[in-house]
């Protein structure tokens, strides 16, 4: 049979040219040569939408090691898709970018690691710390655009890794390295590559502290999946949620603990809450991604003559002043002479403003001396009158507290249906901290007759 002459052209602008090509020579596109048979159909022509179905790798999922990461995926790694990975410096993503491609490698499937941030020898140290043999991992210096994409295509990997977006540069390009429109140039080459080579692609791209994909926020529509790595960068906790993601749901997350091997999945569900009752700590239900969780919120109140610090790890620091000052006025718990510290467990960072009301009943409940009732959660956001307000995905929410083991959630909001887990609806703060001037009477017999009638009444509804 004789050898199938094959043609090259441009998806965008026709042009044909004799040989594969990464940019196309008459629009300068890049990513957009596709093969075509020698006077026949563009491979990427016309097709049934059915066989397009069956035939697309889009079926295939493959196990990238961690569960977690494969559920926030949507079921694994799809072959030449390609996944951002996004978030502050020091947070784990070139240690979770490393796990992977030892874990495919491993599985026979080849993986090239661009770096632009680390040297070989840097990146062949962290391998070590990692316990993956170097020479399971192909290298290639990830500062020239034009040098990754020449190794990818030569090595044909499953996964090419790249580390990160702004490292890379396209000389082609003369806008500010790092800059806009200089990532945007090369995650568009990166993304015509993993389409028309058929290799997954993985970037990481540097967040800044304000939530900021540096530069450019505008990539997250060229990729296929985004996943966002946050956490608090000195406790080992870190959370990786699913934003956009074209082969599954958005919103999933996944649980890893930084260790000195590198990053170990975990179930947080058993992590964040503690079993027994304490004073000074309330469980909140934040919502994480579509899911909700249960995280211990805890405070201290130290009594004072100097000036009243404030100090709170993990919390919004405003939200947590806010609440306080609400409870000194509102609640009748006198808290504006004291020291108030608050914590998240595990100093994860919670911007939940529904978090105000365990906010609320840990500062509370450390006041008084008196633990909240037995299984109980907390959710609301607080105004600064005092009123709770409703919070969205109550009946997420309720299942967290249900896979924690609480039974009892006070909040504004209607009851979800569930047998397990009771609502007390709250319509101020005063009506969710009823139990703390219950047993902070003894302590405080200023408080009000109004809070003492809220005690008994939430009493016979417990
Ligand atoms: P890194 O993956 O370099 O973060 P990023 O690429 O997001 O900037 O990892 C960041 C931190 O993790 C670094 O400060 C060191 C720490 N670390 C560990 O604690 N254990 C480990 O095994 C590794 C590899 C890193
Ligand atoms: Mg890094």
């Amino acid at each position: 049979m004789g050898k199938v002459r094959t043609l090259h052209s441009c998806s965008e602008c026709s042009q044909q040219v004799a040989r594969w090509t990464g940019r196309c020579p008459g629009c300068g596109a890049w990513g957009t040569i596709e093969q075509r048979a020698a006077g026949g159909t563009a491979s990427s022509g016309p097709v049934a939408l059915q066989t397009l179905a069956r035939d697309g790798d889009e079926e295939r999922r493959v196990p990238t090691g961690f569960p977690g990461l494969d559920r926030v995926l949507g079921g694994g790694l799809v072959p030449a898709s390609v996944a951002l990975l996004a978030g502050e410096p020091g947070i784990g993503k070139s240690t979770l970018l490393l796990h992977l491609v030892a874990h495919l490698s491993a599985a026979g499937l080849s993986c090239l690691l661009a770096s632009g941030e680390e040297s070989r020898r840097q990146v062949a140290l962290r391998a070590e710390r990692l316990g993956i043999p170097g020479q399971a991992v192909t290298f290639v210096p990830g500062r020239q655009l034009g040098e990754v994409l020449e190794a990818a295509r030569s090595l044909r990997p499953f996964l090419l890794a790249v580390d990160s977006i702004q490292a890379l540069r396209d000389p082609e390009s003369t806008s500010t390295p790092g800059g806009p429109s200089q990532v945007r140039a090369c995650t568009d080459a990166l993304v015509g590559m993993a389409k028309s080579e058929g290799i997954a692609v993985a970037l990481t791209g540097h967040v800044t502290k304000e939530g900021d994909l540096a530069g450019p926020r505008t990539l997250e529509h060229a990729v296929d999946v985004v996943l966002t790595f946050d956490g608090d960068a000195r406790s080992g906790l870190r959370v990786l949620s699913g934003g956009k993601n074209r082969f599954g749901q958005e919103g999933e997350t996944a649980w890893f603990e930084m260790g000195s091997d590198g990053l170990r999945e975990i179930d947080p569900s058993a992590l964040l809450v503690s079993e027994g009752r304490e004073a000074g700590s309330a469980t909140a239900l934040p919502q994480s991604g579509r899911r909700a969780l249960a995280v211990e919120v805890q405070a201290l109140v130290a009594p004072t003559d100097g000036p009243a610090r404030r100090q709170a790890t993990g919390l919004d620091a405003r939200r947590f002043q806010l609440v306080a000052a609400v409870l000194d006025r509102c609640g009748r718990v006198p808290l504006a002479r004291a020291e108030l510290f608050g914590a998240s467990s595990g100093g994860l960072r919670i911007e939940d403003p529904a978090c105000d009301l365990a906010v609320a009943a840990a500062l509370a409940s450390a006041w008084a001396g008196v633990p909240p009732p037995e299984g109980s959660a907390f959710v609301g956001e607080i105004g600064l009158t005092g009123q709770v307000r409703g919070a969205p995905g109550m009946t997420q929410r309720v299942r967290a507290a249900r896979a924690a083991g609480r039974t009892t959630v006070f909040a504004a909001a209607d009851p979800v249906p569930d047998g397990l887990v009771r609502l007390v609806p709250v319509r101020h703060v005063r009506d969710a901290l009823a139990w703390a001037a219950a047993g902070a009477a003894r302590v405080a017999p200023e408080w009000p007759a109004e809070a003492h009638r809220a005690a008994e009444r939430s009493k016979r509804a417990l």
